[in-house]
């Protein structure tokens, strides 16, 4: 059986979920009259203590839309120098926003209130005004890498003390949730516009929303049109959201507990030099300069093991809802099978 580990975007919804998506009510999302996306907009802006919630089509869009309705053009975003907002949104703050990003030099996506504060440009016409922070949480190209949650709310304050707004890119945040004793509503209260991802761990086809003030989604809501990301009969997508949200959220430990049994594994092999101690879903490991990357990642894919490169000598596993049991047992022989 296929054993796929380049993401947890992979996932196909279960049967279970397919019957659910089936039996929704549906109707004109552009009318705002989708009962079922209306639903989980509702939902999901409770569970987070915030007035009103979008559904997206993507987590870029919805961090795209985000930026957008959170910045003038000239303007300047703060983030870590992983974050997909800045890395993996092909340039889209400047395409859509106009404004620029001040990269940090965070530890596995993480940074610090004080790194924020350097960060911040004095207040003249020589610089671009810094506007908003955007944290990644959990960090994907950090690993799968928890945000500390009281760094966050260091953070927070010096966004209060300088009139920033702060931005969650929650891509995986119930990845984070189910590992820190915290809820979403003290997410939410920490944020003033938050996306979730409906499509990675929680296993369904297509989704994500953008959480905050009403004063805020009013603005995604007229950005998102202007995207052509205005939706018309897709509370069928949405039902799968609200499955997701009921069913797969603590089923997430598993993945978790995965990756760090596959890294324990990984350790065993002299060709693995080193792995960065998985704390979610995410596993990156480094091997040997002796050793070829591409060499390992095409043997496993004739053992139909399929992973990413992530970085010179790096490869990537992710966890998910849709991995065999046998996943752990499989992965061992065919890296015992690994001639280097
Ligand atoms: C942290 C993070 N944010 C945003 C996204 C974008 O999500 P989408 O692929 O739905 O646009 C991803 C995708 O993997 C991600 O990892």
């Amino acid at each position: 059986m296929r054993i796929d580990l380049r993401s947890d975007t992979v996932t196909k919804p279960s049967q279970a979920m397919l019957d659910f998506m089936q039996q929704a009510k549906v109707g004109d999302d552009v009318f705002e009259e989708d009962p079922t996306i209306n639903q989980l907009q509702q939902l999901t802006a409770e569970m987070f203590g915030k007035e009103a919630a979008l559904f997206c089509p993507s987590g870029t869009m919805s961090n795209q839309i985000a930026i957008k309705a959170q910045t003038q053009p000239g303007d300047e975003v703060i983030c870590d120098e992983g974050a997909h907002i800045h890395y993996h949104e092909g340039g889209g703050i400047a395409f859509n926003s106009g404004a620029s990003t001040n990269p940090l030099s965070g530890t596995r996506g993480v940074f610090t209130a004080q790194q924020v504060k350097t960060a911040l440009r004095p207040a003249n016409i020589y610089f671009a005004q810094t506007t908003i922070v955007s944290i990644e949480n959990t960090c994907n190209r950090g690993g799968g890498k928890i945000f500390d949650f009281q760094e966050i709310q260091r953070i927070r304050q010096v966004c209060s003390d300088n009139k920033l707004k702060l931005h969650l890119d929650g891509a995986r945040l119930f990845n984070a949730i189910v590992e820190v004793n915290r809820s979403p509503i003290e997410y939410g209260a920490e944020f003033d516009s938050i996306s979730i991802c409906l499509s990675k761990g929680l296993g369904a086809p297509v989704g994500s929303l953008l959480i905050g003030s009403n004063d805020l989604i009013q603005r995604a809501y007229r950005i998102r049109k202007v995207l052509g990301g205005g939706m018309r009969q897709a509370g069928y997508l949405a039902a799968a959201g609200i499955y997701a949200l009921n069913n797969n959220v603590t089923r997430l430990a598993k993945d978790h507990q995965l990756a760090k049994e596959i890294g324990t594994l990984l350790r065993e092999f002299s060709f693995v030099k080193q792995v960065l101690e998985p704390e979610t879903n995410i596993l990156v490991f480094e091997l040997e300069r002796s050793v070829s990357t591409s060499d390992l990642i095409h043997h496993l894919q004739e053992e139909s093991v399929f992973a990413f490169e992530v970085g010179p000598q790096q490869i990537r596993f992710v966890t998910h809802l849709d991995l065999p049991s046998d996943t752990l047992e499989k992965l061992r022989s065919s890296l015992a099978r690994f001639k280097y």
